[in-house]
């Protein structure tokens, strides 16, 4: 087993990426036209880079039709998924310690194989590795989504990890120590104007984020021997190799070229018939940085909204945030979208019951005068714009929630919410109804405990004690609050939009039965 020049002496952070739920791997192929692996009895999901393995154990606690299995080379990073799994009884997941050329001959086939953060930062023997696990191990008709850092987005920027990298490799002490020096080094150069952050304003700009994250984060995003940005053909090419298709992309709106470059290039793309053309012309002139790209085994055409209608019915369609009126304004990176009009206010009302499939809203009567191929094309759309979410299976309206004790039927998401309450970052819980995780803040998942084991009276003083033992800083605007009858108002704030707001939405994705 080799790391083949992997960072191994810093864990890495833990995460959970929604961009890799089957939902949404299925809901990108529906509306690419490709029929996607059905969920609605057993199936396999494999994880290549788990690390510390949130996002494959909160999707196993999502789908207990699923199996899900996690592979790393970082004893550190699977022993933690390990006890993730034990801890939150998952019986459908487990995790194995080793490297993509050594998985075991009778792993067998997966309906989607997910690799995130991984493909740009190991060499291309470990790359071939992951194709040659893609071609024996994802079944036909099968998907698999890749992450990577793209080009041109990351052209400008490549010199800060060359420099993050060789200034590193000269300091002493372990990864952390080394990243932390080396960004010093960077914020010393550019604050004295070295010529490259003159000559390239936004780097600057980049690496004023840098300096706020995560230092493991950036170990394993820059002190990696490897570390490639791909133009999108590239990658195509190499998934062609091991017999794979491009499918699409994520975000949604990446399949709605309207959405994600402006008007003037309008033409360019009304004439290009050819979507790995497209996705070339949509690259440049987004200036994309990073792509999550979904191939499949032996893709399926779906025939049509029929053929849609007949293997991806299970996916149901709701209102994002209940109660949105239109105009609906989204802002999509390069594009600003606007949503109004009786096409979407239809949608709506008729989603203010609850989630649907496309089925029952193509026989809504009030779509009537709508082509159906068209009110599809208008819901995916929807999603793209945020306005729409897309579930597994079926979510009731959001209701009031009933006076009285609130439980976490989940083991696994009362393992979190213990473990994750007040760490500093978002937490996952998942949801059977969604198929996915539900995010909440690490405030919100502390209220949620105390609201499930001690009820939700006097909840603004359990809060305000438990923050105060834990040292977990409270922020205004990003910045610090200090003073005590200010800190006062943010629990109080907090405390009422926890019992507004995230309980009935935790409540209605059936993360809490209340
Ligand atoms: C940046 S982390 C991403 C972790 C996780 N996918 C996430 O997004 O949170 C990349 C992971 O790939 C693992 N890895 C790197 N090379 C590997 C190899 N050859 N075989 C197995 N795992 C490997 C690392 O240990 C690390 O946990």
């Amino acid at each position: 087993m080799t790391a083949s020049g992997y960072v191994t002496d810093v864990a890495y952070v833990p995460g959970f990426y929604p961009q890799m739920a089957p939902v949404t791997l299925r809901h990108v192929a529906a509306l690419n036209g490709v029929c996607p692996p059905g969920t609605s009895t057993s199936y396999r999901y494999l994880e290549l880079g788990c690390g510390l393995g949130r996002s494959f154990t909160t999707l196993a606690a999502a789908n207990p039709r699923g199996e899900f299995i996690g592979v790393d080379i970082n004893p550190n990073h699977t022993s933690a998924a390990a006890r993730d799994i034990a801890a939150g009884s998952l019986a459908n997941a487990r995790v194995i310690t080793g490297d993509f050329a050594s998985l075991p001959a009778d792993l067998g086939e997966f309906q989607f194989i997910a690799l995130h953060g991984v493909f740009s930062w190991v060499g291309p023997e470990v790359r071939e590795q992951i194709l040659e696990v893609a071609r024996r191990h994802l079944a036909p008709g099968g998907l698999l989504l890749v992450s990577y850092n793209a080009m041109p987005g990351w052209a400008h920027l490549q010199p800060i990890r060359g420099i993050l990298r060789q200034y590193a490799a000269l300091r002493q002490g372990d990864s952390t120590q080394r990243v932390r020096d080396a960004l010093a080094y960077l914020v010393f150069l550019r604050d004295r104007q070295a010529k490259y952050f003159l000559d390239n304003p936004r780097a600057s700009a980049y690496l004023d984020a840098l300096v706020t994250q995560d230092l493991r984060y950036l170990v394993h995003e820059y002190l990696n021997e490897h570390w490639t940005s791909f133009y999108f053909a590239e990658v195509a090419e190499m998934f062609g190799r091991a017999g794979l298709t491009f499918v699409g992309s994520q975000p949604v709106h990446t399949n709605f070229w309207d959405l994600c470059v402006r008007p003037e290039f309008q033409e360019l793309f009304r004439t290009t018939r050819d979507r790995l053309v497209t996705e070339a012309h949509k690259d440049f002139c987004a200036n994309t940085a990073f792509r999550w790209d979904i191939y499949a085994k032996s893709p399926q055409p779906l025939g049509g909204l029929e053929g849609r209608l007949a293997t991806a019915d299970d996916l149901e369609f709701r209102v994002t945030r209940p109660g949105t009126a239109l105009p609906f304004q989204s802002n999509l990176g390069v594009v600003t979208s606007t949503v109004d009009g009786p096409l979407y206010q239809g949608l709506l009302d008729a989603l203010s019951t609850g989630s649907l499939p496309l089925s029952k809203i193509v026989a809504d009567e009030r779509f009537a005068a709508t082509p159906p191929a068209d009110l599809a094309r208008a819901v995916d759309a929807g999603v793209a714009l945020g306005l729409l979410d897309v579930s597994a299976g079926h979510v009731p309206a959001l209701g009031d929630i009933a006076d009285g004790p609130t439980a976490i039927p989940s083991g696994f998401n009362r393992m979190v919410v213990e473990t994750d309450a007040l760490g500093g970052r978002a937490v996952a819980l998942a949801s059977e109804l969604t198929g996915t995780g539900c995010v909440i803040g690490d405030l919100d998942a502390a209220m949620l405990h105390e609201a499930t084991t001690g009820g939700t009276a006097g909840l603004v003083d359990r809060l305000a004690s438990r923050l105060a033992a834990s040292g977990r800083a409270l922020q205004r605007d990003g910045k610090r609050v200090d003073d005590s009858v200010e800190q006062r108002k943010l629990v109080d704030a907090a405390c009422d939009a926890f019992l507004k707001t995230t309980l009935p939405r935790l409540v209605n994705v059936g993360v809490v039965t209340g």
